[in-house]
Parts: structure tokens; C-alpha cells; sequence
């Protein structure tokens, strides 16, 4: 994994965080009232135990004991339906907070540099859209944030009922206040690191289920599945053993911590409390009413301060969050290219240098112009540049010097997605959506014009191997469209392409060996692709080639030979060099 930007104050996430619960003040304050009302209504049943202690007891009260029982009958069932829509509201908002992080996040990095988001591995991706989000509001905000208002009404509340009761076995009982503080702030340092190795465990899983799937076949191939049960029962215990921490600290802090200041609090006040009476300055009933209300008093108390230790768990996510949010996006021009039907585009490279940031080239120093309805093939040596040439065309890089100009117009002030509208992009892997062969084709629309789908159909050599699917063009690819072969994928590609109708066609060949007739498909393909349109072409094939009007030879990121196929085969230089070992005549 590379190095790059984390940690820092995770300012844009807890913006957005701030953003949304703006916009939900008025459910915030629905919830309030709700909250209000249910402390209100909570405080009432210790009243009803010292009513019925110290008055209908002792004066034998038939009908108001009767009162007190239904009392504490109806007052818990209406405290739980209030704790109901509580909770709705707090889930609602909370998921608000998630689903903005999300679409936020979505939104950004579907525009952020590619170079950048290599960086990433798709499950640290993943893991952060979907579980850190979540840890933001499903967690921080519904669990913790909005109770914390809550608790600190229930709080005040609590304390003036405590009291009223008796005001010194209150102060007695704040004792317990200042040190569960000093304990929770000293768990606070511990449980950064804590979650920030829990989150990057669970992050590691991700990325490798993400890898092992598609890899499946590779693994079985090699006999290597003992080999990745290991690397998977390793991370088991990674995960297994900090799981285990947090989960013991969240024990210790949300539960065992209060729960041992609950029954110390509660043995003093019981101790204090039999002294009062005694001296006739306590009644039985007020003691347990006020013992009632104490554990009332501790957990509201230790929620806020688990709350704090929350934060740092909110915190750990939010930074991975604006680890995302921190790339930089795609630069794109203002400059919008005329909708021109002019018969394909011009192209240009100017002393263009690209590198991938390994040290090594990517290309150097390019120079070449494309004319209008110009063929072009791009070959050489594997690993030369030829891909990367293909990617700063479709400005998926920029280049580190020179210009590339596209209709005359710097690549840099072009709209991008003006320039992807009038290109036609087939790259070297095809990607396909696990959806019907339809949906490919008019990826990303889903025209309801079949007529223009199977015209490019036809064109690509691959209407008639469609028509003998099963559902024909509903038939589904499946996932990456691995149910379709490597030749069928690529001319499925081609299709999409011929549908945008572009002006320039930029077709990466696939590397991997096809069958002479599959070939002779594929460039029947390119040769309907390229007409009326400027067409760039990434050539592993001779056929290809053989139809271009010139050639770049692309070597070590340098353009090295360029030139029509009889003047290169005249110069016998790399070129000739290269397709000498192939077993067709050139001459
Ligand atoms: N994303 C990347 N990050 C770092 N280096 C890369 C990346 N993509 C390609 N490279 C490197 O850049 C060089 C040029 O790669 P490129 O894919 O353009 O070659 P190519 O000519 O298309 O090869 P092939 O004929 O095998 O498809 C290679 O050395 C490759 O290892
Ligand atoms: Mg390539």
C-alpha cells in the first residue's frame, strides 16, 4: 500500500454532519418534546412507589392503592411507546447524517483522479462508503449524539426529582460524578487506537474477500487453497483478537464501569439514607424513590461520558472518510466541443511526457498528429505505452508536460465530458455490467430503439452470435460478463462504442489469442467502426495493421518509428523486427 493523506482533523465529514442536522431541526426538535415527555413520564413511577409507601399503605387507602397500581401499569406502557418514536426519530436523522456522508462520498469519488484512487484498494473504498458512513450516523448520531441532548435533559430532570426528595443524599450521590469523569477520560486516549486498528482490520477483510472471488480460478489453478485459508484464518485472528479488546472495552466503559458506581452510590444512600430516617428527617417511601432514581441518574450520567469515548470511534471513521474526500478530482476545462458531424477529429501530441509515479517512464516526449478519418495503429513491445497513450487521450490521465490537443483545442480547457462524448472508447479489458447484453450495449441509457442497438450490433460482428442466445438481447451476461468469451466481449465493447456515434474511436486490442475466425469477426468489427470517423486503434494483430493508412511504434514510452507499413518494413527497424516472427508473408 502507498503512502497517502490520512489522519488530520476530519473537517469535511463532521461539516457534512453539521449540514444535515440543520436540516433536520425540525425533527430535532420534534424529538425533544418527545424526549421531554418521556422524562417527564419516567420520573413519574418512583413518586407512585413512595405514594403508595408512605400515604396508602399506612392509611389503608383501598382505592388509591388500586389508582397507584394501574398508575404503574399504564405510566411504563406509555414511557415505551414515547421511547418508540424517540427512537424512530433518532434512526431517521442519524441515517440522514449516513445517507448524505454516502452520497458525498459516492459523488466525489466518481470524479476524483484516477491516479488517485489507486491509491486505495477497492475494499477500503468500499468499507468506508457503506461501514464508516455508518459508524458516522447510524452509530455516532442516532446512538450516541442525539441521546447525548437527550440524557442531558433527562439529567437535569433526574437530579431536581433526587432533590426534592432529599438534597443531602443528592450531594452524596454527586460524589460519584467527578470520578466517573476522570475514568472515562483516561479510557478516552485508549480507545482512538483501539478503533482505529479495529476499523483497519475489518477495512484489510474487505479488501481481500474483494480479491479472493474473482481470483477464485487462479487460486484453484495453482492448488492454492490451503494458502489462502491461511491468509484468511490469519486475518480471523487479527480480527478476532481486537474484536475481542473493543468488545471488552465497550463492557467495561458502557456497562461494568457505571454498574460498580451504581451499587456503591446505592449502598451509601442506603446507608445514609436508614441514618435519616432514623432521625425522623427521611421518609421509608422517599428512600425508594430516591434509590430508584439513582441508577437513572449514573447511566444518564455515564452515557454522556461514553459519548466522548464514542467520539473517538466517529472520529477514526470520519478521518478515513476525509482520507476519500481529500483526493483531487479530475481537472476539466470549461470548453465545450461544437456538435460538429464533420467526418472524424483531429488529434494531437505535443512533447507529451506522462509517468505513474513508479520512476520509471509511462511515455516521453510524444510527438504525432491524427488527421481527420485517419486510420491509425499503434503497436510495439508489451509494457511500451501503448495503453497509456489511449488513457491521456480519454484524459483518465494528465499528461505530466506537453499538450494534447483535441480539434485543435488544449485537452486542459476542454470539458471533459464534452471530449468523452465524442469519443468512442473500446479499452484493452473489456468491462461489461452484470446485466442483458441490451443494457450493455446502451450503457449508460436504456434505449428502447432495438433497431439502432442491433444496426451496431451488426456492425461489431456480434448480432447473429446474439440471436442465438437463449433470451436473445435480454440474455444476461453476468457478473463482469464472464458467461461471454473474450471475443465476444470485446465486439459487445464495440458496439457500445458504435452507438455513441463518435468522431474519434479509440479501440484497445485485447492481448489474448483468438481463433482465426473469431479474429476475422473482430476486424470486420474494427473496419465498420472506423468508418467516417478518425480511428486510433492499439494493434496485437496483423490484420489489424495491415489496414491502417500509418503506423506509431511505440517503444519504452517513445515514439520510435512511424510511417506507413511498406516504409517501415523498408527501414527493417524494430517494427520489422517485431513482425518478422509472425508467419505471414509481408512482403
Ligand atoms: N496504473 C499504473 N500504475 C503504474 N504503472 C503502470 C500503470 N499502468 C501501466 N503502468 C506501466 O506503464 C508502462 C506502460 O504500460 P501500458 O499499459 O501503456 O503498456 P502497453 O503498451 O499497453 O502494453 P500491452 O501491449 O501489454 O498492453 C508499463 O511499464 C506498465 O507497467
Ligand atoms: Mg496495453
Amino acid at each position: 500500500m502507498c503512502a497517502r493523506p490520512e489522519g488530520g482533523v476530519p473537517k469535511r465529514s463532521f461539516g457534512l454532519l453539521k449540514e444535515e442536522l440543520k436540516e433536520q431541526v425540525p425533527r430535532i426538535v420534534l424529538l425533544i418534546f418527545v424526549a421531554v415527555l418521556g422524562t417527564g413520564v419516567g420520573l413519574i413511577q418512583p413518586l407512585l412507589f413512595k405514594a403508595l409507601i408512605d400515604t396508602a399503605i399506612p392509611t389503608a387507602d383501598l382505592r388509591l392503592i388500586g389508582l397507584l397500581l394501574a398508575g404503574m401499569v399504564i405510566v411504563p406502557v406509555v414511557g415505551a411507546g414515547l421511547g418508540s418514536v424517540n427512537h424512530y426519530l433518532r434512526a431517521f436523522i442519524g441515517e440522514a447524517v449516513a445517507q448524505r456522508l454516502r452520497r458525498e462520498l459516492f459523488n466525489h469519488l466518481l470524479h476524483v483522479r484516477l491516479a488517485e484512487l489507486g491509491k486505495f484498494e477497492t475494499g477500503e473504498l468500499i468499507g468506508r462508503l457503506t461501514r464508516s458512513c455508518g459508524m458516522i450516523g447510524e452509530v455516532y448520531v442516532t446512538a450516541h449524539l442525539l441521546p447525548l441532548l437527550m440524557n442531558a435533559i433527562l439529567l437535569v430532570g433526574t437530579l431536581t426529582a433526587m432533590t426534592a426528595l432529599s438534597w443531602r443524599l443528592s450531594l452524596l450521590a454527586l460524589l460519584a460524578f467527578p470520578f466517573s469523569y476522570l475514568l472515562t477520560r483516561k479510557a478516552r486516549g485508549h480507545a482512538e487506537s483501539l478503533y482505529s486498528e479495529f476499523s483497519n482490520a475489518l477495512e484489510a477483510g474487505q479488501s481481500y474477500l474483494h480479491e479472493v472471488f474473482p481470483g477464485l480460478r487462479t487460486v484453484r489453478a495453482f492448488n492454492a487453497e490451503a494458502h489462502e485459508m491461511g491468509r484468511w484464518q490469519r486475518w480471523i485472528e487479527r480480527h478476532w483478537h481486537i474484536k475481542a479488546r473493543v468488545t471488552t472495552f465497550h463492557e467495561l466503559i458502557r456497562t461494568l464501569l457505571p454498574e460498580f458506581i451504581n451499587y456503591a452510590a446505592a449502598g451509601l444512600a442506603f446507608g445514609y439514607g436508614a441514618f435519616e430516617i432514623i432521625q425522623g428527617r427521611l421518609t421509608v417511601g422517599s428512600l425508594v424513590a430516591f434509590v430508584a432514581y439513582l441508577p437513572r441518574s449514573y447511566s444518564v450520567l455515564q452515557a454522556l461520558l461514553g459519548t466522548q469515548v464514542n467520539l473517538q470511534e466517529a472520529r477514526v471513521n470520519a478521518e478515513k472518510v476525509d482520507a476519500l474526500f481529500g483526493l483531487d478530482l479530475s481537472p476539466s476545462g470549461e470548453k465545450v466541443l461544437s456538435d460538429v458531424s464533420s467526418e472524424g477529429a483531429t488529434l494531437a501530441f505535443q512533447n507529451v511526457s506522462f509517468d505513474y509515479g513508479r520512476g520509471d517512464f509511462g511515455v516521453e516526449d510524444l510527438t504525432f498528429g491524427v488527421e481527420p478519418g485517419e486510420f491509425i495503429a499503434v503497436v510495439g513491445p508489451s509494457g511500451g505505452g501503448k495503453s497509456t497513450i489511449i488513457d491521456l487521450i480519454m484524459g483518465f490521465y494528465a499528461p505530466r508536460s506537453g499538450t494534447i490537443t483535441f480539434d485543435g483545442i488544449d485537452q486542459r480547457h476542454l470539458s471533459l465530458a464534452s471530449l468523452r462524448s465524442q469519443i468512442g472508447f473500446v479499452p484493452q479489458d473489456t468491462f461489461l455490467w452484470n446485466d442483458s447484453v441490451s443494457a450493455n450495449i446502451h450503457y449508460p441509457g436504456r434505449s428502447a430503439d432495438g433497431d439502432r442497438s442491433r444496426q451496431a450490433a451488426r456492425a461489431a460482428q456480434i448480432d447473429e452470435f446474439i440471436i442465438g442466445l437463449p433470451d436473445e438481447y435480454e440474455t444476461e451476461v453476468g457478473e463482469r460478463g464472464m458467461t461471454l468469451s473474450g471475443g465476444e466481449r470485446q465486439r459487445l465493447a464495440i458496439a457500445r462504442a458504435l452507438l455513441q456515434k463518435p468522431r474519434l474511436l479509440l479501440l484497445d486490442e485485447a492481448t489474448s489469442a483468438l481463433d482465426a475466425l473469431t479474429e476475422q469477426k473482430v476486424r470486420g468489427a474494427i473496419d465498420a467502426a472506423r468508418q467516417g470517423r478518425t480511428a486510433i486503434v492499439v494493434a496485437h494483430r496483423l490484420v489489424t495493421i495491415l489496414q491502417a493508412d500509418r503506423i506509431l511504434v511505440i517503444d519504452k514510452g517513445r515514439l520510435v518509428e512511424t510511417g506507413t507499413l511498406q516504409s517501415l518494413l523498408a527501414r527493417r527497424g524494430l517494427f520489422y523486427d517485431l513482425y518478422q516472427a509472425q508467419s505471414f508473408d509481408l512482403a
